[in-house]
């Protein structure tokens, strides 16, 4: 069974469809890509799935479940998870307070008692303490636990980032240009990590213009422009499809 089955979605801003009529499903377990050129409505999808956008029409099935026009929050408890395309960390807040923050959302007194800074008991907050420790280690971070968020170089925010999104044990993590900003060498550490978060049974929906990671990692890729889905399937495929080569493969793709 697909664990996201995304069908018929819409969303115009004005007269722009920004995501026109897209359907497709990721599979339990399996990295997907989402690809396309500058302003295809890639993070607009993603808006729409974590209910930072509401839709103008379609459905959202997570596990089986509508999640359509649902709040953030409910998103995020129901199993999603996301990083953003412009890193959004709490620069005032020490980098295991960050990944906490993700924690969170999760532990037993609930979202609106983490919103609200209500008491929890210290064995939660332990256990939490704990679970960001060993997402810093899983991210080369461990070592800048105390250090403040905002004094970090930018590939280690992105790793944060990154750890944050997966303390509130997501089934299902939707990171939007992970790569962008980072170098060769971390981005190859990137592409390890996220295969190892797949291993590790957790499924991923990816938007990257990185085509050399794309085509590494991703089990499936779907292809937008100008908000539809214009291609889809696994990436030796789309690599040889002439349309997705016309509107994004043909041209300059290194675009942040
Ligand atoms: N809040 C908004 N209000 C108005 N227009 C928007 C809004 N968000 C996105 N758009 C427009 O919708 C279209 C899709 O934008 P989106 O950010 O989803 O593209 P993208 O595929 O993520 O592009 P990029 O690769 O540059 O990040 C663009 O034309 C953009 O200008
Ligand atoms: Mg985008």
């Amino acid at each position: 069974m697909a664990l996201l089955e995304v069908n018929n979605l819409c969303r115009s801003f004005g007269g722009l469809r920004a995501v026109n009529n897209v359907s497709f499903r990721v599979n339990t377990g399996t990295i997907k890509a989402v690809i396309g050129p500058n302003g295809a409505g890639k993070t607009t999808l993603f808006n729409l799935i974590a209910g930072a956008l509401k839709p103008d029409g379609g459905s959202i099935l997570f596990n089986g479940r509508s999640i359509y026009g649902l709040p953030p929050f409910r998103v995020a408890a129901a199993g999603i998870s996301r990083t953003f395309q412009n890193i959004k960390l709490f620069g005032n807040m020490t980098v295991a307070e960050n990944i906490m923050v993700g924690r969170h959302t999760r532990s037993g007194s609930g979202f609106a008692a983490s919103m609200l800074s209500l008491p929890r008991t210290r064995r939660e907050e332990r256990e939490i303490a704990e679970r960001a420790a060993e997402l810093a280690r899983l991210f080369g971070i461990e070592d800048v636990l105390d250090a403040g968020a905002a004094s970090l170089d930018f590939g280690r925010q992105r790793a944060v980032e990154f750890a944050r999104a997966l303390a509130s044990e997501p089934q299902l993590l939707l990171l939007d240009e992970p790569a962008a900003g980072l170098n060769i060498y971390e981005t190859n550490e990137l592409a390890k990590r996220i295969v190892r978060i797949r291993d590790m049974g957790i499924t991923i929906l990816l938007i990257e213009h990185d085509m050399s990671l794309v085509m590494d990692i991703s089990d499936e890729i779907a292809v937008l422009s100008y908000g539809e889905k214009i291609a889809e399937g696994p990436p030796c495929n789309v690599r040889n499809n002439p349309q997705v080569i016309a509107v994004y493969l043909g041209g300059d793709v290194a675009q942040d």
